[in-house]
């Protein structure tokens, strides 16, 4: 098919809900991906964060094959044995006390469990959420996400939901009341524009819940699976959640959701009250499985720590280098470039260029490559935001 014949397909045949650029991807390959005619791009989006071993992972596609021929589908009321192995794994890598989990589909439906489980454990019914945080858009998980342009078509969203600014412990004390069942937030924000909190605020807001007796549940849908340069994004402040809320990268490439509580929490649940047909099916959870395998023996969240380091100096460097470049920030291999206008024509102007990037926010490039990428395909993307700055600066 042409890749004009592809375009006007999928625009005439799919939902208009995606901010579609004109691109045509039909092959990847670690932090590369091919256009369909054949023109190569470095991918600092990653799939929105969800190729984080890269593209077709060699022994991620080794196990969905295997998988593929023994089982594909089995419904969470029977037993299956890549899914206990899956489980295994996954708890060999979560923070302690939290050991129990609902698998589900997407990063959405692991924060509506997270919503669930809190209310159902606590009796109470309201979620504190931070101004400027993003849970997804189903009607729960969109109730907790802040932007306006998401919420305000579908009003009115699930009640007893509010917000408080970011970073603000005074602000988030004088929310939290009797009917508080639970603090929701992202240890890094990543849709609101790569916002890493101050060093206190995480330790603070884990003592002001423990203190009011209030669940902490925390969204590392972005923010995990090293991405940030530690197994998950709280590890850098040392603190534990009550629920964490894990997705994208966490099956390879295949869709995955994953909410992990204290056992107690997690228990809370009674037979039917939470459920989902594909639940751990066998072909994600094998995927899951080679995915862990992957992630701890090639101890690649310590590469993203030490390669991310790289490409933030790399980037604070065209930051000295150009007025345009406000700030650069982030950790790990989750980074973000604050220009002083709209980024959307620099964003199109690398693509044309072979570099594929993301925004966070109208003036913030974002970058979730795998953490797999090299150090010459982060200098080419350098190169390419170097020149793409330069005549936007001109
Ligand atoms: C922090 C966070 N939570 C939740 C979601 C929603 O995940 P999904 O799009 O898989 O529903 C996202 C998606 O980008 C996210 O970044």
């Amino acid at each position: 098919m042409s890749e004009y014949d592809i375009i006007s397909f999928e625009n005439r045949l799919m939902a208009n809900v995606f901010g579609k650029r004109p691109l045509v991807i039909t092959r990847g390959k670690g932090a590369l991906v091919w256009d369909v005619k054949g023109k190569e791009y470095v991918d600092c989006t990653g799939s929105y964060g969800v190729a984080l071993l890269g593209h077709s992972h060699p022994k991620v596609v080794e196990a969905i094959c295997k998988q593929a021929e023994t089982l594909i589908s089995c419904h969470a009321s029977l037993y299956n044995n890549k899914r206990t192995e899956f489980l295994q794994k996954l708890m060999s890598i979560t923070p302690m006390g939290l050991n129990k989990a609902f698998l589900s589909n997407s990063g959405a439906e692991s924060v509506e469990c997270a919503i669930k489980v809190a209310r159902k454990f606590t009796g109470k019914p309201e979620i504190i959420a931070v101004m400027g945080g993003y849970h997804g858009k189903t009607m729960g998980a969109l109730s907790a996400t802040w932007d306006k342009k998401y919420r305000a078509p579908f009003q009115p969203l699930v009640p007893e939901f509010k917000h408080v600014p970011p970073d603000n412990l005074e602000k988030l004390a004088e929310a939290i009341t009797e009917k508080t069942a639970a603090v929701l937030l992202e240890p890094i924000r990543g849709e609101g524009g790569i916002r890493v909190p101050p060093e206190d605020f995480l330790p603070g807001v884990r003592e002001l819940c423990d203190e009011k007796n209030v669940l902490l549940i925390l969204d590392e849908v972005q923010t995990s699976f090293g991405r940030t340069g530690k197994m998950f994004g709280c590890d850098h402040w040392c603190v534990t959640p009550d629920v964490m809320c894990l997705a994208k990268p966490f099956a390879g490439g295949l869709p995955i959701g994953i909410t992990v509580a204290k056992e107690e929490i997690m228990s809370s649940f009674k037979i039917g009250e939470h459920s989902t047909t594909f639940s751990g099916s066998p072909l994600v959870c094998a995927a899951g499985c080679a995915a862990i395998d992957v992630l701890v023996k090639d101890k690649l969240a310590e590469r993203a720590e030490r390669i991310g380091c790289y490409f933030k100096g790399k980037m604070e460097e065209l930051q000295a280098k150009y007025n345009i470049v406000k700030e650069v920030r982030g950790l790990g291999l989750m980074l973000g470039m604050e220009f002083r206008y709209d980024v959307r024509n620099i964003i199109l102007k690398t693509m044309e260029k072979g570099l594929l990037v993301l925004d966070a926010g109208r003036n913030v490039v974002r970058f979730l490559p795998p953490l797999v990428i090299e150090k010459e395909q982060i200098d080419k993307a350098v190169a390419v935001l170097d020149k793409v700055i330069g005549e936007e600066e001109k």
